[in-house]
């Protein structure tokens, strides 16, 4: 690991202590290195680079086509897990967890959302390899 020393103003400091403590991290570098982490994740995932790691959770409705379903996860096989669950009466929640290249992932994400019957396609991002 490398030693980096940065300025900062007292206040934006004080927040940060504020805001790390609420959040759990034991120190400033914990904090620092997830703040980064965030960063750089955000720039790889927004130009479709690296491998990211992606949690994806939807929520469709019971009538959705199985067959839709079926074909694009036999078409991404940057899919690793998938879990099925039913909400209630007329939902199902569905997680996959995705590695892959930002541009292929945002691709399946656009591929969900346009099955009919999908009512909810959300995300959440981070590099795998750090
Ligand atoms: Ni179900």
């Amino acid at each position: 690991m490398t030693i980096v020393s940065l300025s900062i103003n007292d206040n934006l400091l004080k927040k940060f202590d504020d805001v790390l403590g609420e959040k759990g991290f034991a120190t400033r570098s914990e904090a620092f290195r997830d703040v980064i982490r965030s960063f750089v994740n955000e720039s790889e995932w927004e130009k479709g680079l690296g491998e990211n790691l992606v949690v994806i959770t939807l929520i469709h409705s019971k009538e959705t086509p199985k067959h839709d379903l079926l074909k694009i996860q036999h078409t991404y096989e940057e899919i690793h897990t998938m879990l099925h669950t039913h909400l209630d009466e007329t939902n199902c929640l569905e997680v996959y967890i995705v590695k892959g290249s930002g541009s292929r992932i945002k691709q399946l994400i656009q591929s969900i959302r346009k099955i009919k019957g999908v009512k909810q396609v959300e995300f959440v991002t981070s590099v795998s390899n750090m």
